[in-house]
């Protein structure tokens, strides 16, 4: 059991009021708060540990290396990674999915295909018809069905021989939807194709293992779990980051270099041009440590409680309806309430001090599929409470009253 009061307490932005009331955060989807350990670990770095990592041969500089591969240490526990050398710290979910179509595509010849899926955030779109206006490869997309589950038969007539890549979603930021991610693997390697796994909205909310999920590629962002922003991890098997070329060049990345010939330093460094966001792998760190003493099965069975809380007192609102009723769902839940526009909606409630996110979520196909321009999303963190969720619906309540 997880004593949420004393959770609470560890986020100082909890403790404010917006509007007159006290803050209930439902966009941690978004991005996530920070406990007060995760901000002293920042300061304290700034203020007592600051220096250049893998350069210096004094005191501090060593200081400041340990506690950055310490970082990747830790990272490697958090989600189970076979070696240090396959955890390769990037900016967040979206570079790394960019660092693997430009690494990864430059080993692509034309005709390759990657299959994507409906649900997926832009970040795991854009990159894939970028490259495939670069390269000539085939993009193909995986349906869902109207429950915002994917159409996982229909997966067996996409893969074919020319398939290097499935990328798609662990969980939809926004849907809530977790998918069937083992199978996918399974289907995918069985017909010789990689597979990438967005985790950025599941490794908030569930204990991650990325060997026992078997991926080839696993991708996170630090802010979504509790951690800094402009950080994050790509996971990647290490024989595939050998055959990899870099998608960077400079400092950090080289073993030697001479006008004529530069030879590549060896895994994760290979991928890490430039100096790191150091401050952020020692924040990320601590996020994850915190997790882990917390408890992510207990996260996600705490989440999971106020997830059907909410869907059940959110169906008795007449006029409003779930957009994403997935078998398997995370803290994530979507709506529209008919003839309410999402933004008015959000943005009431924001006067109740309810934060909640109105958008099309980063996600436009599946606002699409839905014919829809946005839905009010409401997202759980570990600190949320069943208070939270009366004050949501309440807020929903009045702000539907003064808007139809
Ligand atoms: N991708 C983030 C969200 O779902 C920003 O809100």
């Amino acid at each position: 059991m997880i004593d949420i009061q004393a959770i609470r307490q560890q986020f100082p932005i909890l403790q404010q009021n917006e509007n007159g009331h006290p803050l209930v955060y439902l966009d941690s989807a978004a991005t996530a708060q920070k406990p007060v350990c995760v901000i002293d670990a920042i300061t304290r770095y700034y203020r007592e540990q600051n220096a250049n990592v893998h350069r210096g041969v004094y005191g501090l500089s060593e200081r400041a290396t340990e506690l950055y591969e310490g970082a990747r240490e830790t990272l490697r526990a958090f989600i189970n990674a076979a070696s240090t050398r396959e955890i390769v710290f990037v900016r967040g979910a979206t570079e790394a999915i960019n660092l693997v179509a430009h690494s990864l595509g430059r080993l692509l010849q034309p005709g390759d295909e990657i299959i994507i899926s409906e649900m997926e955030h832009h970040s795991n779109i854009v990159p894939w018809q970028m490259l495939r206006d670069e390269k000539g490869i085939v993009l193909k997309v995986l349906p869902m069905n109207d429950q915002g589950e994917l159409m996982l038969e229909a997966l067996d007539g996409l893969l074919t021989e020319r398939t290097r890549l499935v990328s798609v979603v662990h969980m939809s930021n926004a849907l809530g939807t977790i998918n069937p991610v083992a199978e996918i693997v399974t289907k995918a390697h069985a017909a010789g194709a990689k597979v990438l796994l967005d985790g950025a909205q599941a490794v908030p909310h569930m204990p991650v293992d990325v060997q026992a999920l078997g991926c080839d590629f696993y991708v996170l962002s630090g802010h979504k779990m509790y951690g800094p922003t402009g950080i994050g991890v790509l996971y990647a098997k290490e024989a595939l980051l050998e055959q990899m070329p870099p998608w960077q060049g400079g400092g950090d990345m080289i073993y030697s270099v001479t006008f004529e010939q530069t030879e590549y330093n060896v895994l994760p460094y290979k991928f890490e041009a430039g100096t790191p966001h150091i401050a952020g792998a020692i924040g990320l760190a601590e996020a994850a440590r915190w997790m882990m003493a917390v408890g992510r099965e207990a996260i996600f069975d705490h989440e999971s409680t106020l997830l059907a809380y909410a869907t059940e007192r959110l169906r008795t609102i007449e006029g409003l309806r779930i957009i994403g009723t997935a078998s398997k769902k995370g803290g994530v839940i979507s709506f529209i309430v008919e003839g309410a526009h999402p933004h008015d909606m959000a943005t009431l409630m924001d006067q109740d001090g309810v934060a909640v996110r109105a958008s099309h979520h980063c996600a436009m196909p599946v606002m699409q599929h839905f014919n829809l321009p946005a839905t009010v999303r409401a997202s759980l963190g570990v600190y949320n409470t069943q208070r939270d969720i009366d004050r949501l619906i309440a807020s929903v309540q009045e702000a539907k009253e003064m808007l139809l």
